[in-house]
């Protein structure tokens, strides 16, 4: 374990990798934006990509029973979630998911339900499709970023309303939600019979001693009317290898799906099953030291934050800060950040420009320098 935890302290040179992170901003600015973590993979997922190239044969490939098992098993001994390997989807990614599902569940001028701010896609993937955006505010509720739950109710009983797109856990805000909270939500699934789209890409990430619970497993009426969606790109940032998978327990539902599916969207590369499956079987000791790694990230963050006029709410999962930064005034808090060195992602494009998302999925040096870039440009323009 501590040699894994000395692995994410190593600053990795990524600037010629092609990276969409590290090609956004000026070479002297820390970039802290997209969901993208600056670690190497696990050492058991490079073997077995290292083990597939070897290979040298690349045709068309399809899932393994091995990693649907894989898949299988870490569902069950992670959400006691026991899913059968008919009801998998296997995606090259999790976003044409969310775009296909607003597609294929509902139809132009359709309402969808959506807490926000939220990751840009869920609110993209209804606009994009000409559908009307139910926006549902998420509010601090004792240190905790939840939807207004009456707001909640009056969304889904508009008339239009034909789906309830979640991202849980949340991002940003990093909410993982109780039993009761994803009750209250299927309760209104329930009662104005909607699809829901649960996205729970971030559900391995969890920082705080809190459960994970996949929608799906809430009980039959939720696994009937619920799409989730997962993948292991966040976790073990293998994001570049493009796999995600759905779990769709409703057959017709599914067959939807999957016609719509079909010729548009492409398999999953075979690099990114490979990964997928060495995630799955071999990735659990990396997982478990980079919890720990990202947790202690947060607690150094969140202590350097609280000396600044900035806030920050408790984030119970990811790696993505949402900081407020009402307090300073700032009339472009975006630019301030990238002027002070660091790229941070714009609050605007969730949904609040009061706010800033920070990836604090770094070595803790960087992560330290960033701090400290930020706190002189705020003792510069004297605001703190
Ligand atoms: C909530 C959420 N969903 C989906 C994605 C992206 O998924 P993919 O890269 O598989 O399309 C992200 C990436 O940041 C995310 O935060």
């Amino acid at each position: 374990m501590d040699d894994i935890s000395q692995a994410f302290d190593r600053v990795i040179d990524r600037s010629q990798m092609s990276s969409d992170k590290w090609s956004k901003y000026p070479k002297d600015v820390l970039p802290m934006w997209v969901a993208d973590m600056d670690f190497d993979s696990p050492p058991s997922i490079k073997m077995a990509l290292n083990q597939r190239v070897e290979d040298g044969v690349f045709g068309y490939t399809h899932p393994s029973s091995a990693l649907v098992s894989a898949i299988q098993s870490h569902l069950q001994s992670r959400y006691h979630w026991s899913v059968s390997g008919g009801h998998l989807v296997h995606l090259p990614g999790l976003v044409c998911a969310l775009h296909l599902s607003v597609r294929v569940f509902s139809s132009e001028g359709d309402g969808i339900v959506v807490p926000g701010p939220v990751y840009y896609h869920l609110n993209k993937a209804p606009l994009a499709a000409k559908r009307q955006l139910l926006r549902v505010n998420m509010c601090l509720e004792e240190g905790r970023w939840v939807p207004d739950m009456a707001q909640f109710e009056s969304a889904c009983a508009d008339p239009k309303s034909k789906m309830i797109l979640l991202c849980n856990p949340h991002n940003p805000g990093g909410t993982v939600y109780t039993k009761a909270e994803l009750s209250r939500i299927h309760a209104l699934a329930e009662k104005y019979d909607l699809v829901v789209v649960s996205d729970e890409i971030h559900c391995d990430l969890i920082l705080d001693d809190v459960l994970h619970i996949p929608f799906a497993s809430l009980n039959q009426d939720a696994a009937n009317r619920t799409i989730t969606l997962m993948a292991p790109s966040k976790t073990f940032n293998i994001a570049g290898l493009g796999y995600a998978f759905a779990v769709i327990e409703n057959a017709a539902l599914r067959q939807a799906f999957n016609d719509e599916k079909a010729g548009l969207i492409p398999s999953p590369s075979m690099l990114g099953l490979t990964a997928a499956t060495a995630a799955y079987q071999e990735g659990q000791t990396w997982h478990q030291a980079l919890l720990i790694y990202l947790k202690e990230n947060r607690d150094f963050l969140a202590a350097r934050i609280a000396k600044t006029p900035m806030k920050m709410a408790h984030l119970e999962a990811t790696y993505l800060a949402w900081i407020d930064v009402s307090a300073l005034g700032l009339k472009d808090p975006h630019r301030f950040f990238l002027d002070a060195g660091v790229g941070v992602s714009d609050g605007k494009d969730f949904g609040n420009e009061k706010f800033v998302r920070l990836n604090f999925g770094c070595p803790r040096s960087v992560l330290e320098d960033a701090m400290t870039r930020i706190e002189n440009a705020l003792i510069t323009q004297g605001l703190m």
